[in-house]
Protein backbone atom coordinates (compact mmCIF):
# COMPACT_ATOMS: atom_id res chain seq x y z
CA UNK A 1 0.00 0.00 0.00
CA UNK A 2 1.52 2.71 -1.31
CA UNK A 3 0.41 6.53 0.44
CA UNK A 4 1.01 9.18 -2.32
CA UNK A 5 1.10 12.66 -1.65
CA UNK A 6 0.12 15.78 -4.24
CA UNK A 7 -1.01 13.15 -7.09
CA UNK A 8 -2.49 14.54 -10.35
CA UNK A 9 -5.38 13.11 -11.09
CA UNK A 10 -6.17 14.20 -14.90
CA UNK A 11 -5.74 10.91 -16.13
CA UNK A 12 -7.70 9.26 -13.38
CA UNK A 13 -10.85 11.18 -14.82
CA UNK A 14 -12.48 10.96 -18.40
CA UNK A 15 -13.07 14.72 -18.15
CA UNK A 16 -9.09 14.78 -18.29
CA UNK A 17 -9.06 17.40 -15.39
CA UNK A 18 -5.56 18.38 -13.89
CA UNK A 19 -6.45 18.37 -10.08
CA UNK A 20 -4.30 17.99 -7.48
CA UNK A 21 -5.43 15.01 -4.25
CA UNK A 22 -3.44 15.84 -1.26
CA UNK A 23 -3.13 12.27 -0.58
CA UNK A 24 -3.62 9.30 -2.71
CA UNK A 25 -4.06 5.51 -2.13
CA UNK A 26 -4.60 2.73 -4.28
CA UNK A 27 -6.40 -0.21 -2.47
CA UNK A 28 -6.75 -3.80 -4.05
CA UNK A 29 -8.52 -5.78 -1.68
CA UNK A 30 -11.48 -4.95 1.10
CA UNK A 31 -8.96 -6.08 3.71
CA UNK A 32 -6.52 -3.08 2.61
CA UNK A 33 -8.94 -0.75 2.73
CA UNK A 34 -10.11 -1.42 6.14
CA UNK A 35 -6.17 -1.52 7.13
CA UNK A 36 -6.09 1.84 5.73
CA UNK A 37 -8.93 3.60 6.90
CA UNK A 38 -7.93 2.16 10.21
CA UNK A 39 -4.61 4.34 10.10
CA UNK A 40 -5.07 7.05 12.77
CA UNK A 41 -3.32 10.12 10.80
CA UNK A 42 -5.80 10.01 8.02
CA UNK A 43 -9.13 9.20 10.11
CA UNK A 44 -10.01 13.02 10.15
CA UNK A 45 -9.40 13.09 6.72
CA UNK A 46 -11.42 13.81 4.29
CA UNK A 47 -12.25 10.30 2.08
CA UNK A 48 -12.84 10.33 -1.68
CA UNK A 49 -13.99 6.96 -3.59
CA UNK A 50 -12.42 6.87 -6.91
CA UNK A 51 -13.55 4.18 -9.40
CA UNK A 52 -13.28 4.71 -13.57
CA UNK A 53 -13.40 8.81 -13.05
CA UNK A 54 -16.46 8.57 -15.45
CA UNK A 55 -19.17 10.64 -13.82
CA UNK A 56 -17.44 13.65 -12.18
CA UNK A 57 -16.20 16.70 -12.34
CA UNK A 58 -13.15 18.43 -10.48
CA UNK A 59 -14.02 22.18 -10.06
CA UNK A 60 -11.00 22.84 -7.71
CA UNK A 61 -7.57 22.91 -8.40
CA UNK A 62 -6.45 20.93 -5.60
CA UNK A 63 -8.18 18.47 -3.65
CA UNK A 64 -8.42 18.57 0.62
CA UNK A 65 -8.92 15.07 1.12
CA UNK A 66 -7.60 11.41 0.54
CA UNK A 67 -8.18 10.29 -2.82
CA UNK A 68 -9.03 6.15 -2.35
CA UNK A 69 -8.92 4.37 -5.96
CA UNK A 70 -11.05 1.27 -5.82
CA UNK A 71 -9.10 -1.07 -7.64
CA UNK A 72 -10.64 -4.32 -6.46
CA UNK A 73 -10.76 -7.53 -8.99
CA UNK A 74 -11.83 -10.73 -9.82
CA UNK A 75 -14.98 -11.91 -11.54
CA UNK A 76 -16.75 -14.90 -10.26
CA UNK A 77 -20.24 -17.18 -10.67
CA UNK A 78 -21.68 -17.17 -7.15
CA UNK A 79 -24.43 -19.57 -8.00
CA UNK A 80 -26.97 -20.30 -10.51
CA UNK A 81 -30.49 -21.76 -10.38
CA UNK A 82 -32.75 -23.12 -13.34
CA UNK A 83 -33.05 -19.29 -15.17
CA UNK A 84 -30.11 -17.54 -13.72
CA UNK A 85 -27.03 -17.17 -12.75
CA UNK A 86 -25.01 -14.92 -10.12
CA UNK A 87 -22.36 -13.12 -11.20
CA UNK A 88 -20.20 -11.15 -8.71
CA UNK A 89 -17.48 -8.33 -9.79
CA UNK A 90 -14.78 -6.61 -7.54
CA UNK A 91 -15.68 -2.83 -7.81
CA UNK A 92 -12.65 -2.19 -9.46
CA UNK A 93 -13.39 -4.08 -12.83
CA UNK A 94 -13.84 -2.26 -15.68
CA UNK A 95 -17.34 -2.11 -16.57
CA UNK A 96 -17.36 -3.09 -20.22
CA UNK A 97 -14.59 -5.72 -19.90
CA UNK A 98 -17.38 -7.49 -17.06
CA UNK A 99 -19.88 -6.90 -19.81
CA UNK A 100 -17.73 -8.58 -21.93
CA UNK A 101 -17.03 -11.66 -19.81
CA UNK A 102 -20.57 -12.17 -19.22
CA UNK A 103 -21.50 -12.02 -23.00
CA UNK A 104 -18.47 -14.28 -23.47
CA UNK A 105 -20.41 -16.25 -21.65
CA UNK A 106 -23.81 -16.59 -22.48
CA UNK A 107 -24.85 -14.52 -19.14
CA UNK A 108 -27.43 -12.44 -20.69
CA UNK A 109 -29.20 -8.68 -19.74
CA UNK A 110 -26.37 -6.96 -19.66
CA UNK A 111 -25.86 -6.42 -23.61
CA UNK A 112 -27.92 -3.07 -23.79
CA UNK A 113 -25.64 -1.63 -21.38
CA UNK A 114 -22.26 -2.34 -23.30
CA UNK A 115 -19.43 0.68 -23.64
CA UNK A 116 -20.63 2.58 -20.47
CA UNK A 117 -17.04 4.16 -19.31
CA UNK A 118 -16.35 3.54 -15.29
CA UNK A 119 -15.90 0.75 -13.11
CA UNK A 120 -18.62 -1.75 -11.72
CA UNK A 121 -18.54 -0.47 -7.93
CA UNK A 122 -19.97 3.08 -9.28
CA UNK A 123 -22.56 1.50 -12.01
CA UNK A 124 -25.09 1.06 -8.82
CA UNK A 125 -24.49 4.40 -7.04
CA UNK A 126 -26.02 6.18 -9.98
CA UNK A 127 -28.14 2.92 -11.44
CA UNK A 128 -26.27 3.29 -14.80
CA UNK A 129 -28.72 3.01 -17.72
CA UNK A 130 -29.20 3.08 -21.94
CA UNK A 131 -30.89 1.78 -24.48
CA UNK A 132 -33.73 0.45 -22.70
CA UNK A 133 -32.27 -1.35 -19.90
CA UNK A 134 -30.98 0.33 -16.15
CA UNK A 135 -28.92 -1.68 -13.73
CA UNK A 136 -31.66 -2.04 -11.25
CA UNK A 137 -33.04 -4.59 -14.02
CA UNK A 138 -29.94 -7.16 -13.59
CA UNK A 139 -28.57 -6.13 -9.84
CA UNK A 140 -29.11 -9.25 -7.09
CA UNK A 141 -26.82 -7.30 -4.43
CA UNK A 142 -24.16 -5.66 -3.06
CA UNK A 143 -21.44 -5.70 -0.49
CA UNK A 144 -19.98 -1.82 0.92
CA UNK A 145 -18.11 -0.97 3.76
CA UNK A 146 -18.97 1.17 5.98
CA UNK A 147 -16.51 3.40 6.97
CA UNK A 148 -17.81 4.47 10.48
CA UNK A 149 -17.39 0.98 11.69
CA UNK A 150 -15.35 -0.62 8.85
CA UNK A 151 -17.61 -3.80 8.51
CA UNK A 152 -19.33 -4.70 5.32
CA UNK A 153 -22.62 -4.81 4.82
CA UNK A 154 -25.34 -6.28 2.18
CA UNK A 155 -27.60 -4.28 -0.08
CA UNK A 156 -30.30 -5.86 -1.79
CA UNK A 157 -32.32 -4.11 -4.74
CA UNK A 158 -34.69 -2.70 -2.12
CA UNK A 159 -31.70 -1.10 0.31
CA UNK A 160 -30.19 0.66 -2.84
CA UNK A 161 -33.44 2.50 -3.56
CA UNK A 162 -33.25 2.77 -7.32
CA UNK A 163 -34.72 5.65 -9.47
CA UNK A 164 -33.17 7.27 -12.43
CA UNK A 165 -29.88 7.39 -12.22
CA UNK A 166 -30.41 7.67 -8.53
CA UNK A 167 -29.47 5.24 -5.48
CA UNK A 168 -29.46 5.73 -1.72
CA UNK A 169 -25.13 5.73 -2.31
CA UNK A 170 -26.10 9.69 -3.66
CA UNK A 171 -28.23 10.18 -0.95
CA UNK A 172 -28.19 9.26 2.25
CA UNK A 173 -25.75 6.47 2.31
CA UNK A 174 -23.74 9.30 0.72
CA UNK A 175 -19.66 8.95 1.56
CA UNK A 176 -20.45 6.99 4.10
CA UNK A 177 -20.19 3.44 2.23
CA UNK A 178 -17.27 2.30 -0.57
CA UNK A 179 -18.91 -0.26 -2.58
CA UNK A 180 -16.46 -3.57 -2.59
CA UNK A 181 -18.31 -5.78 -4.99
CA UNK A 182 -21.53 -6.41 -6.97
CA UNK A 183 -23.51 -9.16 -7.90
CA UNK A 184 -25.72 -9.39 -10.96
CA UNK A 185 -28.16 -11.86 -11.51
CA UNK A 186 -28.58 -12.57 -15.41
CA UNK A 187 -30.74 -14.47 -17.51
CA UNK A 188 -29.31 -18.32 -19.04
CA UNK A 189 -32.30 -17.78 -21.84
CA UNK A 190 -31.94 -14.21 -23.22
CA UNK A 191 -34.70 -11.98 -23.58
CA UNK A 192 -33.42 -9.34 -26.30
CA UNK A 193 -34.52 -6.00 -25.57
CA UNK A 194 -34.66 -3.98 -28.78
CA UNK A 195 -37.26 -1.30 -27.61
CA UNK A 196 -34.74 1.39 -28.45
CA UNK A 197 -35.52 1.96 -31.79
CA UNK A 198 -32.11 2.93 -33.03
CA UNK A 199 -30.74 -0.93 -31.88
CA UNK A 200 -33.25 -2.11 -34.47
CA UNK A 201 -31.89 -0.21 -37.19
CA UNK A 202 -28.77 -0.61 -36.66
CA UNK A 203 -28.93 -4.30 -35.94
CA UNK A 204 -30.83 -4.18 -39.69
CA UNK A 205 -27.36 -1.68 -41.07
CA UNK A 206 -24.85 -4.61 -40.53
CA UNK A 207 -27.04 -7.06 -41.75
CA UNK A 208 -27.91 -9.02 -38.14
CA UNK A 209 -30.31 -11.86 -39.03
CA UNK A 210 -30.74 -14.12 -35.91
CA UNK A 211 -30.80 -11.90 -32.93
CA UNK A 212 -28.00 -12.73 -30.05
CA UNK A 213 -26.64 -10.90 -26.89
CA UNK A 214 -23.58 -10.80 -28.85
CA UNK A 215 -24.75 -8.72 -31.94
CA UNK A 216 -27.75 -6.22 -29.81
CA UNK A 217 -24.16 -5.70 -27.56
CA UNK A 218 -22.29 -4.74 -31.22
CA UNK A 219 -24.92 -2.79 -32.29
CA UNK A 220 -25.06 -0.46 -28.69
CA UNK A 221 -21.04 -0.18 -29.21
CA UNK A 222 -21.81 1.23 -33.11
CA UNK A 223 -24.46 3.64 -31.67
CA UNK A 224 -22.47 4.59 -28.82
CA UNK A 225 -19.16 5.34 -30.72
CA UNK A 226 -21.42 7.16 -33.40
CA UNK A 227 -22.94 9.61 -30.76
CA UNK A 228 -20.91 9.91 -28.14
CA UNK A 229 -17.37 11.02 -28.12
CA UNK A 230 -14.32 8.45 -26.75
CA UNK A 231 -12.71 10.32 -23.57
CA UNK A 232 -9.51 8.47 -24.40
CA UNK A 233 -9.80 11.06 -27.13
CA UNK A 234 -11.81 13.95 -26.26
CA UNK A 235 -12.38 14.12 -22.41
CA UNK A 236 -16.18 14.12 -20.99
CA UNK A 237 -18.51 12.33 -18.57
CA UNK A 238 -21.16 11.43 -20.52
CA UNK A 239 -24.45 12.62 -20.03
CA UNK A 240 -23.47 15.98 -18.39
CA UNK A 241 -27.59 16.31 -17.20
CA UNK A 242 -30.44 14.43 -16.91
CA UNK A 243 -33.31 14.30 -18.72
CA UNK A 244 -36.24 15.96 -16.23
CA UNK A 245 -39.33 15.29 -15.37
CA UNK A 246 -42.54 17.51 -16.17
CA UNK A 247 -45.57 17.66 -15.49
CA UNK A 248 -48.29 16.64 -18.44
CA UNK A 249 -49.83 20.02 -18.57
CA UNK A 250 -46.53 21.39 -18.80
CA UNK A 251 -45.87 18.91 -21.75
CA UNK A 252 -48.85 19.79 -23.61
CA UNK A 253 -48.44 23.56 -23.26
CA UNK A 254 -44.35 23.37 -24.25
CA UNK A 255 -45.66 21.24 -26.95
CA UNK A 256 -48.06 23.80 -28.65
CA UNK A 257 -45.30 26.39 -28.56
CA UNK A 258 -43.06 23.87 -29.55
CA UNK A 259 -44.23 21.15 -31.61
CA UNK A 260 -40.94 19.20 -32.55
CA UNK A 261 -40.43 18.63 -28.23
CA UNK A 262 -39.25 15.45 -27.74
CA UNK A 263 -40.84 14.04 -24.60
CA UNK A 264 -41.40 10.50 -23.58
CA UNK A 265 -44.53 9.75 -21.49
CA UNK A 266 -44.28 8.34 -18.03
CA UNK A 267 -46.73 6.25 -15.76
CA UNK A 268 -47.15 8.91 -13.07
CA UNK A 269 -48.68 11.63 -15.45
CA UNK A 270 -45.32 13.01 -15.73
CA UNK A 271 -43.39 13.49 -19.42
CA UNK A 272 -39.49 12.66 -19.63
CA UNK A 273 -38.14 15.74 -21.30
CA UNK A 274 -34.99 15.14 -24.05
CA UNK A 275 -32.55 17.70 -22.76
CA UNK A 276 -30.41 17.28 -25.42
CA UNK A 277 -33.52 18.71 -27.44
CA UNK A 278 -33.60 21.47 -25.48
CA UNK A 279 -29.80 22.48 -24.84
CA UNK A 280 -30.06 22.14 -28.47
CA UNK A 281 -32.79 24.32 -29.30
CA UNK A 282 -30.90 26.95 -27.03
CA UNK A 283 -27.90 27.06 -29.74
CA UNK A 284 -25.54 25.06 -27.27
CA UNK A 285 -24.69 22.37 -29.61
CA UNK A 286 -21.30 22.16 -30.91
CA UNK A 287 -19.77 25.48 -29.49
CA UNK A 288 -16.74 25.72 -27.62
CA UNK A 289 -15.71 28.46 -25.16
CA UNK A 290 -11.55 27.88 -24.96
CA UNK A 291 -11.23 24.24 -24.47
CA UNK A 292 -14.83 23.86 -22.73
CA UNK A 293 -17.39 22.88 -24.87
CA UNK A 294 -20.40 21.24 -25.63
CA UNK A 295 -20.02 18.12 -28.34
CA UNK A 296 -21.50 18.33 -31.62
CA UNK A 297 -23.08 15.53 -32.14
CA UNK A 298 -24.89 14.83 -28.74
CA UNK A 299 -26.20 18.48 -26.53
CA UNK A 300 -26.12 16.44 -23.44
CA UNK A 301 -22.80 15.78 -23.26
CA UNK A 302 -20.04 18.32 -22.25
CA UNK A 303 -16.38 18.31 -23.27
CA UNK A 304 -12.96 18.99 -22.69
CA UNK A 305 -10.93 19.89 -25.66
CA UNK A 306 -7.89 20.26 -23.94
CA UNK A 307 -6.78 21.94 -21.59
CA UNK A 308 -9.95 23.43 -19.92
CA UNK A 309 -10.54 23.69 -15.80
CA UNK A 310 -13.56 22.12 -14.14
CA UNK A 311 -14.70 25.39 -13.49
CA UNK A 312 -14.72 26.33 -16.81
CA UNK A 313 -16.94 23.62 -17.50
CA UNK A 314 -19.16 24.09 -14.48
CA UNK A 315 -19.54 27.57 -15.52
CA UNK A 316 -20.34 26.25 -19.14
CA UNK A 317 -22.99 24.09 -17.57
CA UNK A 318 -24.82 27.01 -15.29
CA UNK A 319 -24.63 28.94 -18.53
CA UNK A 320 -26.77 26.07 -20.39
CA UNK A 321 -28.77 25.59 -17.55
CA UNK A 322 -30.10 29.13 -17.08
CA UNK A 323 -31.00 29.68 -20.74
CA UNK A 324 -32.81 26.02 -20.96
CA UNK A 325 -34.95 27.54 -17.72
CA UNK A 326 -35.18 31.00 -19.17
CA UNK A 327 -36.70 29.50 -22.26
CA UNK A 328 -38.44 26.45 -21.35
CA UNK A 329 -39.16 26.75 -18.08
CA UNK A 330 -37.51 24.00 -17.03
CA UNK A 331 -34.39 23.10 -14.77
CA UNK A 332 -32.04 20.78 -15.73
CA UNK A 333 -30.15 18.89 -12.95
CA UNK A 334 -26.94 17.72 -13.56
CA UNK A 335 -26.23 14.52 -13.69
CA UNK A 336 -22.29 14.27 -12.97
CA UNK A 337 -20.88 14.19 -9.34
CA UNK A 338 -19.79 18.09 -8.79
CA UNK A 339 -16.20 17.73 -6.54
N1 LIG B 1 -31.64 15.06 -28.99
C1 LIG B 1 -31.54 16.23 -29.70
N2 LIG B 1 -30.33 16.86 -29.75
C2 LIG B 1 -29.23 16.37 -29.14
C3 LIG B 1 -29.33 15.17 -28.42
C4 LIG B 1 -30.55 14.53 -28.35
O1 LIG B 1 -32.49 16.70 -30.26
O2 LIG B 1 -28.17 17.02 -29.24
C5 LIG B 1 -32.95 14.37 -28.92
C6 LIG B 1 -33.18 13.44 -30.09
O3 LIG B 1 -34.47 13.64 -30.57
C7 LIG B 1 -33.13 12.05 -29.52
C8 LIG B 1 -33.49 12.28 -28.07
O4 LIG B 1 -33.04 13.60 -27.77
O5 LIG B 1 -34.05 11.22 -30.13
C9 LIG B 1 -32.81 11.31 -27.13
O6 LIG B 1 -31.40 11.29 -27.40
P1 LIG B 1 -30.50 9.99 -27.12
O7 LIG B 1 -31.13 8.79 -27.72
O8 LIG B 1 -29.10 10.30 -27.51
O9 LIG B 1 -30.62 9.79 -25.56
P2 LIG B 1 -30.56 10.82 -24.34
O10 LIG B 1 -31.89 10.85 -23.71
O11 LIG B 1 -29.97 12.11 -24.77
C10 LIG B 1 -30.02 8.97 -22.58
C11 LIG B 1 -29.02 8.75 -21.49
C12 LIG B 1 -27.70 8.25 -22.07
C13 LIG B 1 -27.97 6.95 -22.83
C14 LIG B 1 -29.01 7.22 -23.92
C15 LIG B 1 -29.45 5.96 -24.62
C16 LIG B 1 -29.58 10.31 -19.73
C17 LIG B 1 -29.21 11.56 -19.01
N3 LIG B 1 -28.79 9.97 -20.74
O12 LIG B 1 -29.53 10.05 -23.38
O13 LIG B 1 -26.85 7.94 -20.97
O14 LIG B 1 -26.80 6.43 -23.41
O15 LIG B 1 -30.21 7.79 -23.32
O16 LIG B 1 -30.24 5.19 -23.78
O17 LIG B 1 -30.55 9.66 -19.36
C18 LIG B 1 -25.17 8.85 -19.55
O18 LIG B 1 -25.99 8.75 -18.63
O19 LIG B 1 -24.02 9.30 -19.36
C19 LIG B 1 -25.58 8.47 -20.90
C20 LIG B 1 -24.79 8.65 -21.96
Amino acid sequence: MIIRENQTLGKLNTFGIDALARYYVELSSTEQMKEFLDLPEYRAVQKLVLGGGSNLLFTKPVLDCVVLKNNILGISKVKEDKDFVYIRSGAGENWHHFVMHCIENNYAGLENLSLIPGNVGAGPMQNIGAYGVELKDVFHELEALNLADLKTELFNSDDCRFGYRESVFKKEARNKYIITAVTFRLNKTPRFNTSYGAINQELEAMGVKELSIAAISRAVCNIRRSKLPDPAIIGNAGSFFKNPEVEEQKFVALQMQFPSIVGYPLENKKVKLAAGWLIEQCGWKGKTFGDAGVHDKQALVLVNHGKATGKEIYDLSQRILDSVKEKFGVELEREVNII
